[in-house]
């Protein structure tokens, strides 16, 4: 499992950085803060994993992670800012083409 979420954090990094480089044509959610993916890939490398094993972006489709990100809102005390900053982080990083999970 560490090598999971070495690796998952790494790719993390890699799709901030990409961001970054693309920010100008990237249809943010929060359009005008681009480090809200920034922001959501701290928080979520920080505090998704506290509990159980870090979940794959791609696990959930986008209207899936909200109200899961809701829901792991008060399981994990986040801030409002951080909860719309991983929510932010989860749905660009999560990729439709490669969207392997049940509730597709
Ligand atoms: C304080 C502990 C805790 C933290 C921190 C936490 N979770 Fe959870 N998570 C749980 C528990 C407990 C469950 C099992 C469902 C339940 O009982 O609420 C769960 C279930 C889930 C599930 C399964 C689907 C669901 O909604 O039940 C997903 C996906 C998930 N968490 C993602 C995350 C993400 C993303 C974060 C970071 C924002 C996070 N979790 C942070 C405790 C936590």
């Amino acid at each position: 499992m560490k090598l999971m979420n070495r690796n998952l954090i790494s790719n993390a990094a890699l799709m901030a950085a990409l961001f970054i480089g693309g920010a100008g044509s990237a249809a943010a959610q929060d359009a005008d803060d681009p480090m809200a993916f920034v922001r959501g890939a701290q928080s979520w490398a920080d505090s998704c994993a506290r509990c159980h094993n870090m979940r794959d972006p791609a696990e959930f489709r986008d209207d899936v992670w909200e109200p899961t990100v809701l829901h792991m809102r008060i399981r994990a005390g986040l801030t409002g800012q951080e909860t719309r900053d991983i929510l932010t982080f989860l749905q660009k990083a999560n990729d439709p083409a490669d969207n392997k999970g049940e509730n597709k």
